[in-house]
């Protein structure tokens, strides 16, 4: 078992499922310490319980916030350095999907709440760790993004939006903070079974989402979803020290459909 991160503390918004769950007990086997955050407490919960399974020493902190809340920022910021001083990796990855909709049916109240949780959630979660890693002198984030935020998947106005924005602020912010030693990087992953792709293939056919999900993946190049854990290996990475010179990009995971033409 390798250890990159011994020492290590790693925030984590979206912590109590999916990919934030994930990379949460990846990096916690390889020796983190964890700032689990979520709206979702019983997600934390889980999540920590899951950890207990993989590293039962991890030290593992739960914060209940909304990332779309400024003050709950400061707060799970707040919270971390109480707890351990430093924040060495930020996963910023807490999103939501929204419904789908062709754009003008696209409900404004939809728009509105779907740019709020998954762009200016990212946006208030760079403002406020980015200052604490300058001071330090180091660190390291990934931002979600999304195959969604870097070509055009049809009937998500909202997501498409704010991922895209995602991209833009992770391009932004790396430029900005290279030089005090800080690197700023996104993935953009295609479709990973999660409960948030279980919902989605849920709006498009709720009787028969599992036939629909398998023609979803029927155009993947790999003819298949991706698996939660192969997008925490690849965080794992990009917050490890070996990934120290990749910088203001995005990483697709996606089987290679964002390549397809
Ligand atoms: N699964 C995929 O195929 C896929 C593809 C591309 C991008 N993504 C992105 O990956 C990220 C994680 O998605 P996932 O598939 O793990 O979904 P998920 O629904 O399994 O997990 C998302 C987590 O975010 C939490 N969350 C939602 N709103 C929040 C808020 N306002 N504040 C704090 N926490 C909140 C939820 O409670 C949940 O635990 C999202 O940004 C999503 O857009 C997922």
């Amino acid at each position: 078992m390798t250890t990159r991160f011994a020492d290590k503390v790693v925030l984590i918004t979206g912590a109590g499922s999916g990919l934030g769950r994930a990379a949460a007990t990846q990096v916690a086997a390889e020796g983190a310490s964890l700032a689990l955050v979520d709206i979702s407490e019983r997600g934390l919960a889980e999540t920590a319980a899951e950890i207990a399974e993989v590293a039962p020493d991890a030290e593992v902190l739960q914060v209940t916030a909304d990332v779309s809340n400024e003050s709950d920022v400061e707060r799970y910021v707040a919270e971390t350095l109480k707890t351990f001083g430093h924040i060495d990796g930020f996963f910023n990855n807490a999103g939501i999907e929204g419904k789908q909709n062709l754009t003008e049916d696209f409900g404004t109240d939809e728009f509105d709440k779907v740019v709020s949780i998954n762009l200016r959630g990212v946006f208030l979660g760079l403002k406020h760790v980015l200052a604490v890693m300058k001071s330090q002198g180091s660190g390291t984030v990934v931002n979600t993004a999304s195959v969604g935020g870097i070509r055009g998947v049809g009937n998500q106005s909202g997501y498409a939006a704010a991922k895209h924005g995602v991209v833009g602020l992770t391009r932004n912010s790396g430029i900005e903070y290279g030089e005090f030693g800080v690197t700023v990087k996104a993935i953009a992953p295609g479709a990973i079974m999660t409960p948030m792709v279980e919902g989605s293939l849920k709006q498009m056919d709720p009787e028969n989402w599992e036939e629909a999900g398998r023609q979803f993946v029927s155009v993947n190049p790999m003819k298949r979803f991706g698996r939660p854990e192969e997008v925490g290996h690849l965080v794992a990475f990009l917050l490890s020290d070996e990934a120290s010179f990749i910088n203001a990009t995005v990483i697709p995971i996606d089987g290679g459909q964002s390549e397809k033409y």
